[in-house]
């Protein structure tokens, strides 16, 4: 019988029972999962980024597997905001856990205006704001690789919207602690971290590309390493609440990230190669946050030792 562990993390006063949430986009609308798990033992989910209009996504292949990870380039296929308020939205509290929205704009302007849409509907925990799609062919990364880009789509949805925004980051920039402090200076209520980073694969006998866009975003155990650091080096610069994931695949690999700085975790491609990852690391969580000399989740938040 293992000891009593505290599971409970707080994302700028969002409460989650436990700190492991679905990725955005490896999870749909959540709805197509539901009959599959138990979306309810999650500590939260964020649902698949959606834009203005419907989008069909990128050409096929759309997925390629690499060394340790996998290459997507989907493009934001989504059902469009509309659809997603009016069919989506109010299926979601059937879940039982928090729902965060990610919204993809191409435009400051269309930002807000998902913002406001989503937030009149109804239901949702709070927002993932999307400025690092590398799949995109307007706006995307283009907004999350600079600091007043980025500052300029946090204040417009800030002055449209009053739900917790959670600022979704690329760590294929320069520096993501300036692109954070940004965030962080225009009012996000916490970060997101990290995207796909930007990566190609070729087949050799026929000179094509793997993927039908050419390139597309590396996700899984590969990046597992540029994320940590990624979201180490947000902490120490900002004060705001990270979601922190790439390429958690076990319960150690969520500690790793609560260590440097996450107060909650993402998991996205794991649940390609089991849908029920997720609950797997839930299950064997409280073990390894004792063998890490700890009781509590909280208590683990940024406590890495350096010296
Ligand atoms: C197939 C696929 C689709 C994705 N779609 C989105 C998306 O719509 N919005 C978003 O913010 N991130 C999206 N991502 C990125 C994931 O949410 C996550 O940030 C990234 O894959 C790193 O985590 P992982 O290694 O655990 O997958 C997608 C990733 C994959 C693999």
């Amino acid at each position: 019988m293992l000891a009593e562990v505290d599971l409970w993390t707080d994302l700028a006063g969002i409460s989650l029972k436990n700190p492991v949430l679905l990725a955005s986009g490896t999870a749909g609308y959540g709805v197509e999962l539901s009959g599959l798990m138990d979306l309810s033992r999650l500590g939260g989910i964020v649902i698949k980024s959606v834009t203005i209009e419907p989008c069909t996504g990128n050409p096929e292949p759309r997925i390629w597997e690499t060394t340790g990870g996998m290459l997507n380039s989907i493009g934001l296929e989504n059902i469009g905001v509309d659809a997603l308020a009016d069919e989506v939205l109010p299926l979601i509290s059937d879940f039982g856990v928090p729902v965060f929205a990610s919204i993809a704009g191409d435009t400051v302007r269309n930002f807000a205006r998902l913002a406001a849409r989503l937030e009149s509907a109804g239901g949702l925990a709070g927002l993932e704001v999307n400025v690092s799609c590398p799949n995109v062919e307007k706006g995307g990364i283009q907004f999350g690789s600079d600091a007043g880009a980025t500052a300029a789509v946090v204040t417009a949805v800030r002055e449209n919207c009053g739900l917790p925004m959670f600022v979704k980051l690329s760590a294929a920039v320069t520096d993501i602690a300036r692109i954070a402090e940004a965030a962080a200076r225009a009012g996000a209520a916490g970060l997101s971290l990290i995207n796909t980073i930007p990566g190609m694969a070729i087949d050799p006998v026929s000179r094509r590309p793997r993927l039908g866009m050419v390139t597309g975003g590396l996700s899984g155990p590969a990046i597992k390493p540029v994320a940590l650091k990624s979201v180490w080096e947000c902490y120490k610069a900002t004060s705001l609440p990270i979601i922190g994931g790439g390429g958690i695949c076990d319960e150690n690999d969520v500690i790793e990230f609560l260590l440097a700085g996450a107060a909650a975790v993402s998991v996205g491609t794991a649940t390609f190669q089991d849908p029920d990852s997720a609950i797997k690391i839930l299950d064997e969580l409280p073990a390894a946050i004792l063998r890490a000399g700890s009781n509590s989740v909280i208590r683990l938040v940024g406590s890495l030792r350096t010296s």
